[in-house]
C-alpha cells in the first residue's frame, strides 16, 4: 500500500492510481508541546511511504512514519523521497560543518529496505543510505505543458550542474538544443550568472533547474536571456521550492510561465512525477 507523508498527498495518491496499488489512511497530528504523530491504518506486508523531507518536521515525520509502518505489520518498506531536504549540503562547505545529506540518509536507511528520490541535486548522494538507492529522473516530464510551436528552442541550465535535467525536458520536448550558464554563487541570496555563447536573440528559451528556491538564480538568469533578447522565456524546475517571494520575482521578472511537478505542493505543481516513479518501483 502507498503512505503518504503530509506534505505528499497528492503525489502519493497520483502514484497509488499510476501503480493500482491502495493508498492507506494516514493521520497527522500534533501534542500540545509542539511533537508530531502520525497514525497509519492497516498498510498490509507491503509499504511504500512517500513523503517529501520539504522541513525539518518532514524529516521526523518520514521516520515516525516508516516506523509506523513497520509496526503494523509491514515487512517490506520502500521509501519514496520526491523531494529530499537537505541534498544540496552534500559536502562539508566549510571546516567544522556536517555533511547533512549524509546524515539525512543514514537515518532514513534505518527505517527502509530501499531508497527512490527524485532527481536528487546529485544523484551520488544515493551512495550516502545504507540501503539500495536510486535516483529517478522526472525532468523529461517538464516538456509536458509546454506550448508545441516554441521558435528554435533552446533549453538552458543555469549552471552545470543542471545540464542533465535541461536536456531531460529537451529530450522530453522531442526538438530544441541545450546549454548551460556559468553560476557564481556569493551567498544564499546572490548569485553571478554568466552567459554562455548561444545566441538567444528571437528564440525561446527555457531554463530548467532541479531546484528553484529563492528564485535568485532563475531571476538572474531570466535577465541575462532577456538582455540578450530572447523572445519568450519559460521556467521548468522538477522542485518548486519557491520560498519567500520567489513566485513574485519570477513573473515580475516577465516569464511566460512557471512549471514544477509534484515533488512539491505549489500550484505550479501540474506535471507529476507519479509516472516516471513508478517505473523505477
Ligand atoms: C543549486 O545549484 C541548485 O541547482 C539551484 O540552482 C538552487 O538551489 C536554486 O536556489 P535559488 O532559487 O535560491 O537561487
Amino acid at each position: 500500500m502507498i503512505v503518504a507523508g503530509s506534505h505528499s498527498q497528492v503525489l502519493a495518491t497520483a502514484l497509488a492510481e499510476e501503480t493500482g496499488r491502495r493508498l492507506a489512511g494516514v493521520e497527522f497530528e500534533r501534542f500540545p508541546d509542539g511533537e508530531g504523530i502520525v497514525r497509519v491504518d492497516e498498510v498490509g506486508e507491503s509499504a511504500i511511504v512517500v513523503a517529501s523531507t520539504v522541513s525539518d518536521r518532514a524529516h521526523v515525520e518520514l521516520l515516525q512514519l516508516q516506523d509506523a509502518v513497520r509496526e503494523a505489520g509491514a515487512t517490506q518498506v520502500t521509501t519514496v523521497i520526491p523531494y529530499m531536504g537537505y541534498a544540496r549540503q552534500d559536502h562539508a562547505f566549510a571546516a567544522g560543518e556536517p555533511v547533512s545529506a549524509r546524515a539525512m540518509a543514514r537515518a532514513i536507511s534505518t527505517g527502509t529496505d530501499r531508497v527512490l528520490t527524485v532527481n536528487p541535486h546529485e544523484s551520488a548522494i544515493c551512495d550516502y543510505f545504507d540501503v539500495p538507492a536510486t535516483a529517478v529522473d522526472a525532468a523529461h516530464r517538464l516538456a509536458g505543458p509546454l506550448p508545441d510551436d516554441l521558435t528554435n528552442p533552446l533549453f538552458v541550465a543555469p549552471d552545470e550542474g543542471a545540464v542533465d535535467a535541461a536536456e531531460s525536458v529537451a529530450a522530453g520536448y522531442g526538438r530544441g538544443e541545450t546549454d548551460y550558464f556559468e553560476k557564481t554563487r556569493r551567498s544564499g541570496s546572490d548569485v553571478e550568472i554568466t552567459p554562455s555563447d548561444a545566441a538567444v536573440a528571437d528564440r525561446d528559451v527555457v531554463v530548467v533547474d532541479d531546484i528553484v528556491a529563492t528564485g535568485t538564480t532563475m531571476s538572474e538568469s531570466v535577465a541575462v536571456l532577456q538582455d540578450g533578447d530572447a523572445r519568450r522565456v519559460y521556467v521548468a524546475c522538477v522542485h518548486p521550492l519557491l520560498a519567500r517571494n520567489a513566485y513574485l520575482r519570477l513573473t515580475r521578472a516577465g516569464v511566460e510561465s512557471i512549471h514544477g511537478t509534484d515533488t512539491l505542493e505549489h500550484p505550479v505543481s501540474e506535471v507529476s512525477a507519479a509516472p516516471a516513479i513508478a517505473a523505477e518501483l
